[in-house]
């Protein structure tokens, strides 16, 4: 994901997501150097992107989201698998991620691909009707 990507990212964000991130989110997270990726399609047209961090020998999903007129077609998978591969490939012993607990789709995307429920922040996130908790999901990579 390069600057110039994000305006199409931001589109897609705020058509995937009742509370998207802003554009301010996504330049934050490109000037922290945290590593980032777009997924296109034949025509070149961003379909979906992942941000990730790396913090010490962890790797924190950040952001992961398929356009929704591309979602349901094992896209999601792939990019999940994309960050496996990156976490891996430097050595990260666990991948972290939050997920909203009414958000059952990416909870089953991530548990399919072997991550496990680790704990829940009570009330972490804001919802339509006040606030709602994350489950907090992990993936231990030490055995690979
Ligand atoms: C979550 C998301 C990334 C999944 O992407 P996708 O391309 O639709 O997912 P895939 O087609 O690769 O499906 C992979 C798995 O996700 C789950 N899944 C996908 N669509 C689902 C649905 N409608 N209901 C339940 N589970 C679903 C299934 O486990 C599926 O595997 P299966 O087809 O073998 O059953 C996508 O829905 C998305 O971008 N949502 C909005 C943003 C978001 O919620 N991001 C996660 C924040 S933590």
């Amino acid at each position: 994901m390069q600057a110039n990507d994000i305006v199409d990212v931001v589109s897609i964000e705020q058509e995937a997501n009742q509370f998207p991130w802003s554009t301010k989110n996504f330049q934050d997270c490109l000037k922290a150097n945290n590593d980032a990726w777009v997924f296109v399609d034949n025509s070149d047209d961003i379909i979906a992107y992942t941000i990730v961090q790396k913090v010490v020998d962890e790797t924190h999903l950040l952001n992961i989201c398929v356009k929704p007129s591309a979602q349901g077609k094992g896209l999601g998978r792939e990019v999940l698998n994309h960050v496996i591969d990156f976490a891996q490939s430097i050595s990260s012993i666990l991948i972290v991620l939050e997920v909203r607990s009414s958000n059952q789709r990416a909870q089953q995307l991530y548990s399919q691909a072997g991550f496990n429920e680790m704990s829940v922040r009570k009330n972490y996130y804001p919802a339509t009707d006040g606030r709602e908790d994350a489950v907090l999901m992990g993936m231990d990579l030490s055995f690979y």
